[in-house]
C-alpha cells in the first residue's frame, strides 16, 4: 500500500495541477494556529494566522480574491476591445467599450457627485437646494418629494422611503408584480458620515451639521415607524393604496415606469402600517431636509456599487462596467475567457456536484424524520426534483448574442466623455429593462431569465426565490471556489457547501409554501407550526443567533455536504492527497472554515459564531478532532431539522 501511493504521488507531481494543489495545501496549514484547541475555538485553530499569512496582499477573505480575479480578467478583456475594429457599430462590444473607455478617460470632474446631481434634478426647473446661488432662496414650494423620489427611482435608487422591488405573483409564478415596502431601514448612517458627505458637496460646515442632524432625525423616525409595523403581506390596487396612505402612488409609478397605468394596477404591499404613517413623518420636516435626505441617499446608492469612485482607475472601471452592464459583461466573459470545451467541462462539474447534494437531500427527505404525511413528503421531493442550477444569468439559448444585442438595442451612449452622464444613462436603461419584465410572462426552462439590478458582483451574484432555480455567477468557476482539477474533497467543501445552502433556502418555511412550479400551495404553508420544526428550531437556538433562518442553513448545509462526501453511498474520490498527512476529514473542515473567513453575511451571524454552530452540530466533528465529551464544540445533543 505504502509503495503504491508513493508511485502515484510521484506521477502526479509531474503535472502542473498537482504542484499548484500542493501550494494550496501548504497554505491551508500555514493559516492554522495550532496553539488553539480545535474543540474549543475551531476558527482560531483553523484560521488564526489567516491575516498574518496574507499580510500586505490586500486579502481579507478568499471570496474577495475570487471577485478581484474576476474583475482583473474583465479588465483584460475590456482592454483588448480597444484594438478591435467593430464591424457593427451597435454591437455589445462597442457599447461595453464605450462605457469602459468613458470611465477610464473622461475628465475627473465628470466623476464627481456634484456633477451627478447637476444631471438629475429634483424636478423640472428645480435644482437641488445645494445649488442655490449664494444669497438666493431655494424655491422650496416647487419641491414634491414623491416626484423627486420617482425621478431617482428611474435609476434604480434603493431608498428608505418607499422601497420598491419586483416579485412573482403568489398564485402565478410566471407573472411579476410591484412590491412596495420590502426593505425597512436597518441601520441609520452616522450623523458625522452624513455631515462629511454634505461637506464634500461643498455645503458649508455649519449648514452641513444642521442638515445632517435633521436628516438623522428623519431617518430615526422612519426606522421607528418601520419597526412598529407588524402587518402581513397584502395585495391591493393603486387606488386602494392611495386611499389608505394618501400617497399618490399612481403618479409615482407613472414617472417610474414612464407610462400610464390604470387605477386597478395591482401591488404587493409588505408594510402597510409604515406606508400609512409615512406622509405625516415626511411632512414634519422642511423640504430642504427631505430633499437633502434624498441627495445623500442617492449618492450612497451610487457609492455602494462595485467600482464606484473609480476616478478613472481602469481596474475599478472594469468592476463598474461588470455590474452596470452585467448581461453584456457576462456574455463577453463567458465567450472570451473560456474555451468551449473548458466551459462545458466546468459547467458539467457544477451540475455533478449539485446532483450529488440533491440526491443526499432527497434520501433524507424520504427518511422523513419529521413524520410528515406522504403528500407533504411528496411536495418536498417534487420541489427538489424540479430544482435546477445554472451558471450565468443569461438565458441558456443558442443565440445569446442576439439576446444581448437586443437587450441593448435602445441604449445609445454618445461619445461625450462624461462619466456621470454615461453611468446614469446605463442605469436608467437597465432599470427600464427590469421594469419592462412586468409586461410579459417570465420565460421557463432554458429560456428563463429575470433581471435584477445588481450592485455588487460578489454578494448579489446568486439569487434564488424564483422558479426553483439556483443561479451561480461565472466568477465561481475559479479558485478558491472551484477548478475542474481540484480534488473532490475541495470541490465539495466549498462550492458544494454554497450550493447546499442555496437548496436549503428553498426549504425555509417561507419558501416551503411555494410548490415545484413556484406557485403558492396550501401544503406545508404552516410549516412553522409543525412540532418537529419547532423542536428543531429551539434546539438550534440554544446558542445565540442573530437570525434563526441563517442558523438553520449554516448547520444543515454543512451536514448535507459532509454527508454527500463521506456518507456510505458516496462514490467521490477519497484518495489521500500526496505527501499530506492531514486526514481527509480534517482537510475538508479546514478548507471549509478558511473559506468562511471575512465572509460577510449581512443579517446572519459573525463568522466564528456561524462556523462554531455548524461544526458543533456535526457529529463527525468531535470524532475527527478527538474532542473530549465536555468540549464546547462537542455537545452531547446535536440539532437538525430535516
Ligand atoms: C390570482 O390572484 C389574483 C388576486 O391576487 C386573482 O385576481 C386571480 O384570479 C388569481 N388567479 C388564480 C389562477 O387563482
Ligand atoms: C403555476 O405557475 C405556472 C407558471 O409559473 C403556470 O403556468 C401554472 O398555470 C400555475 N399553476 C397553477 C395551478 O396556478
Ligand atoms: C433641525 O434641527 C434643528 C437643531 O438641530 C432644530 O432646531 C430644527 O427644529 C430642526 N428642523 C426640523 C425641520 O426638524
Ligand atoms: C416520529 O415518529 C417516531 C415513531 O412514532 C417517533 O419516535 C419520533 O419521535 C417522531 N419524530 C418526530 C420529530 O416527531
Ligand atoms: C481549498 O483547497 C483548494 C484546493 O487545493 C484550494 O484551491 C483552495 O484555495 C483551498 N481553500 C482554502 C481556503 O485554502
Ligand atoms: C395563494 O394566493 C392567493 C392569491 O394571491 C391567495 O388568495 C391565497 O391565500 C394564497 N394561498 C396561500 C396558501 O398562501
Ligand atoms: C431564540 O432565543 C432567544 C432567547 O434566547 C429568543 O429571544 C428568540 O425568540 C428565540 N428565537 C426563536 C426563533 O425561537
Ligand atoms: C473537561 O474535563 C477535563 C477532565 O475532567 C478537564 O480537565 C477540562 O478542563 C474540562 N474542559 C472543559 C472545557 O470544561
Amino acid at each position: 500500500m505504502e509503495r503504491l501511493t508513493r508511485i502515484v504521488c510521484l506521477l502526479s507531481l509531474l503535472g502542473l495541477a498537482a504542484s499548484s494543489n500542493e501550494g494550496a495545501l501548504s497554505l491551508i496549514l500555514q493559516r492554522m494556529d495550532r496553539s488553539a484547541d480545535p474543540c474549543e475555538d475551531f476558527q482560531k485553530f483553523s484560521s488564526g494566522k489567516f491575516l498574518e499569512v496574507h499580510e500586505g496582499e490586500n486579502v481579507y477573505s478568499l471570496q474577495n480574491v475570487a471577485v478581484q480575479k474576476y474583475n482583473e480578467q474583465l479588465q483584460e478583456l475590456f482592454d483588448d476591445l480597444k484594438d478591435t475594429n467593430f464591424i457593427d457599430e451597435s454591437s455589445v462590444e462597442e457599447k461595453v467599450w464605450q462605457l469602459y473607455n468613458t470611465c477610464s478617460t473622461a475628465p475627473k470632474k465628470t466623476h464627481s457627485w456634484k456633477h451627478y446631481l447637476q444631471l438629475v434634478s429634483p424636478n423640472l426647473d428645480l435644482p437641488w437646494p445645494q445649488f442655490t446661488p449664494r444669497g438666493g432662496e431655494w424655491p422650496q414650494e416647487r419641491f414634491q418629494w414623491l416626484v423627486t423620489l420617482a425621478r431617482l427611482r428611474r435609476f434604480g435608487f434603493k431608498n428608505f422611503l418607499i422601497p420598491m422591488d419586483l416579485t412573482t405573483k403568489s398564485n402565478d409564478s410566471s407573472q411579476l408584480l410591484i412590491s412596495l415596502g420590502s426593505h425597512p431601514i436597518k441601520t441609520i448612517p452616522e450623523v458625522s458620515d452624513t455631515e462629511e458627505l454634505l461637506i464634500s458637496l461643498k455645503v458649508s460646515r455649519e449648514k452641513a451639521a444642521l442638515l445632517a442632524s435633521n436628516i438623522t432625525d428623519l431617518e430615526s423616525d422612519l426606522q421607528k415607524l418601520a419597526e412598529e409595523d407588524n402587518s402581513l403581506v397584502q395585495y391591493m390596487t393603486t387606488e386602494e393604496f392611495e386611499e389608505r396612505t394618501s400617497i399618490s402612488i399612481g403618479h409615482y409609478l407613472e414617472i417610474v415606469l414612464g407610462s400610464s397605468i390604470d387605477s386597478g394596477f395591482e401591488l404587493e404591499v409588505l408594510q402597510i402600517t409604515y406606508l400609512e404613517g409615512l406622509k405625516n413623518v415626511i411632512e414634519k420636516y422642511d423640504s430642504e431636509v427631505v430633499a437633502t435626505h434624498l441627495v445623500v441617499g442617492f449618492i450612497r446608492y451610487l457609492k455602494s456599487m462595485d467600482g464606484s469612485e473609480s476616478n478613472g482607475d481602469p481596474a475599478m472601471c472594469a468592476a463598474a462596467v461588470g455590474v452596470l452592464m452585467q448581461p453584456a459583461s457576462e456574455f463577453l466573459y463567458k465567450n472570451l475567457h473560456f474555451g468551449e470545451e473548458e466551459l462545458q467541462r466546468n459547467v458539467e462539474e457544477v451540475q455533478r456536484i449539485f446532483k450529488i447534494i440533491s440526491n443526499t437531500f432527497m434520501a433524507r427527505l424520504a427518511d422523513n424524520r419529521l413524520n410528515l404525511t406522504s403528500a407533504e413528503v411528496q411536495h418536498l421531493q417534487e420541489k427538489l426534483s424540479a430544482m435546477t442550477v445554472r451558471v450565468g444569468n443569461l438565458p441558456n439559448v443558442e443565440d445569446q448574442r442576439s439576446f444581448v444585442t437586443n437587450f441593448y438595442s435602445d441604449l445609445n451612449l454618445n461619445t461625450n466623455l462624461d462619466y456621470a452622464e454615461a453611468q446614469l444613462k446605463v442605469l436608467e436603461h437597465l432599470n427600464r429593462k427590469i421594469l419592462e419584465q412586468l409586461d410579459r410572462p417570465i420565460p421557463r426552462g432554458k429560456e428563463f431569465y429575470l433581471f435584477h439590478s445588481q450592485l455588487n458582483a460578489a454578494t448579489e451574484g446568486t439569487f434564488y426565490e424564483t422558479n426553483n432555480m439556483i443561479i451561480l455567477p461565472y466568477l465561481i468557476l475559479q479558485e478558491p471556489y472551484f477548478s475542474p482539477e481540484m480534488h473532490d474533497v475541495f470541490k465539495l467543501s466549498y462550492l458544494g457547501y454554497l450550493i447546499a445552502g442555496e437548496i436549503l433556502i428553498y426549504y425555509d418555511p417561507y419558501y416551503l409554501s411555494f410548490d415545484s412550479l413556484g406557485n403558492n400551495s396550501t401544503l406545508l404553508g404552516n410549516f412553522e407550526e409543525h412540532q418537529g420544526y419547532i423542536d428543531g428550531i429551539s434546539c438550534l437556538n440554544r446558542t445565540e443567533t442573530r437570525a434563526i433562518s441563517y442558523r438553520v442553513i449554516d448547520v444543515l448545509a454543512l451536514e448535507l455536504v459532509y454527508d454527500s462526501y463521506f456518507g456510505k453511498d458516496s462514490t467521490l474520490s477519497k484518495d489521500q492527497p500526496c505527501f499530506f498527512k492531514v486526514p481527509l476529514e480534517q482537510l475538508f473542515l479546514l478548507n471549509f472554515s478558511q473559506l468562511l473567513i471575512g465572509n460577510y453575511y449581512g443579517l446572519g451571524d459573525p463568522n466564528d459564531v456561524s462556523l462554531h454552530a455548524s461544526v458543533s452540530n456535526l457529529k463527525a466533528f468531535g470524532e475527527t478532532f478527538s474532542c473530549p465529551a465536555n468540549a464546547t464544540l462537542n455537545p452531547p445533543i446535536r440539532c437538525t431539522i430535516w
